[in-house]
């Protein structure tokens, strides 16, 4: 399988076209608000909600809310909260072959938790804590609401059809992989890994398992209708993009082929697979795609994580940049009470030998 890089308007084979050339405009801009206050939002939901929808990315500088006030300010603009937990990186700067630096991506791109059957639609992303130099632990983003409406209508059709699943861990790649190519539909893998009540990472127990829903690439923006590209592309083809397509050659050669995830699996042929891999790499690696937000401590960034694939880039230490992190839906929807991927606790493994297993191969969100 080989890494070609491929360039915005390069038809890459049989008709998945990455982008119209002739479009300059830059596609993902975030929508800053400066001077607000808490107050602000709790009195005026539906403004902000509304502006919300149209951006998808509202960036307050230095809000500064409080502990309880994440969840209740994208309460009030009418979301459930399903998730608040803290964000500091510290799994992901532990992984072996990650380069912490300002000029590199720490956490690739990625569309949020795809493993879970009802992921993440928004995030309430509070900075209470960034003591790092300020162009360092960037955010990306990368609104696929717009490269989607961007793409030509029958690569849009074909991608409605193009189905995978997306496993927890790399570790249940293989249990996972044997399911998909004898064609089920009911992907159901043993869980390996349980929170335990002290947050740290204890094995499963033998009778726990999870099923890994049957996703389709192109899905529907619960509010705007709007069709969205959402997919977990298989971090080869996104890992080393500031260096350039030779460094993502020499990056994909060094894996032997290997996925450096392990983490997704389709129901079509390897060919298939590659054009929409090269595809995705085509729109998350176009810098005209993607906005930069360069944090300061008491930033508040809502994110409709329905659209925006996000990274971040390196340069800090886990003792100085954390998040206070919401995650929401616009619907309840019941729940397994499993462990996420991306938030474990890399101090908790049951031995050495594991956890570095699980290092050299897991990536966080
Ligand atoms: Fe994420």
């Amino acid at each position: 399988m080989a890494g070609e890089w491929v360039d915005r308007g390069r038809d890459v084979t049989s008709g998945l076209t990455p982008m119209p050339s002739g479009s300059e405009e830059l596609l993902t801009v975030g929508h800053v608000l400066e001077g607000y206050t808490y107050e602000d939002i709790i009195d005026d939901p539906k403004y902000f909600k509304d502006l919300f929808l149209k951006h998808k990315l509202l960036c307050f500088r230095e809000l500064n809310l409080t502990g309880d006030q994440n969840p209740e300010v994208v309460r009030a603009m009418g979301y459930h909260v399903f998730g608040h937990h803290k964000e500091d990186h510290r799994n992901t700067i532990a992984v072996e072959y990650r380069v912490n630096d300002p000029s590199e991506l720490l956490v690739p791109w990625h569309v949020e938790n795809l493993h879970q059957q009802y992921p993440p639609e928004v995030a309430g992303w509070n900075m209470e804590l960034f003591t790092c130099s300020k162009r360092h632990g960037r955010t990306g983003f990368v609104n696929l609401a717009e490269c989607t409406s961007r793409l030509p209508i029958e690569t849009v059709d074909r991608l409605r059809d193009f189905e995978f699943i997306v496993a927890r861990q790399a570790e249940d790649g293989e249990e996972a992989k044997k399911q998909v190519e004898s064609g089920s539909r009911e992907v159901c893998i043993r869980n390996k890994r349980a929170l335990g009540p002290d947050g740290r990472l204890m094995h499963g127990d033998d009778s726990d398992h999870y099923y890994a829903h049957v996703r389709k690439a192109i899905e529907t923006h619960p509010l705007t209708n709007e069709p969205v590209f959402r997919y977990e592309c298989d971090w080869i083809y996104l890992d080393n993009f500031i260096k350039g397509p030779e460094a993502g050659d020499n990056w994909l050669e060094s894996q032997s082929g290997q996925s450096s995830t392990g983490t997704c699996f389709t129901y079509s042929s390897e060919s298939e697979r590659l054009e929409v891999d090269r595809l995705a790499q085509g729109i998350y690696l176009n810098p005209d795609n993607q906005f930069w937000w360069e944090w300061t401590q008491g930033d508040f960034l809502l994110a409709d994580l329905f659209v925006m694939a996000h990274s971040v880039t390196g340069g800090f230490q886990s003792d100085e940049r954390r998040l206070d992190v919401t995650f929401n839906t616009v619907e309840v929807h019941d729940r397994p009470v499993s462990g996420e991927k991306g938030n474990w606790v890399a101090a908790g493994f049951a031995d050495e030998e594991e956890r570095k297993r699980i290092r050299k191969g897991m990536l966080s969100s």
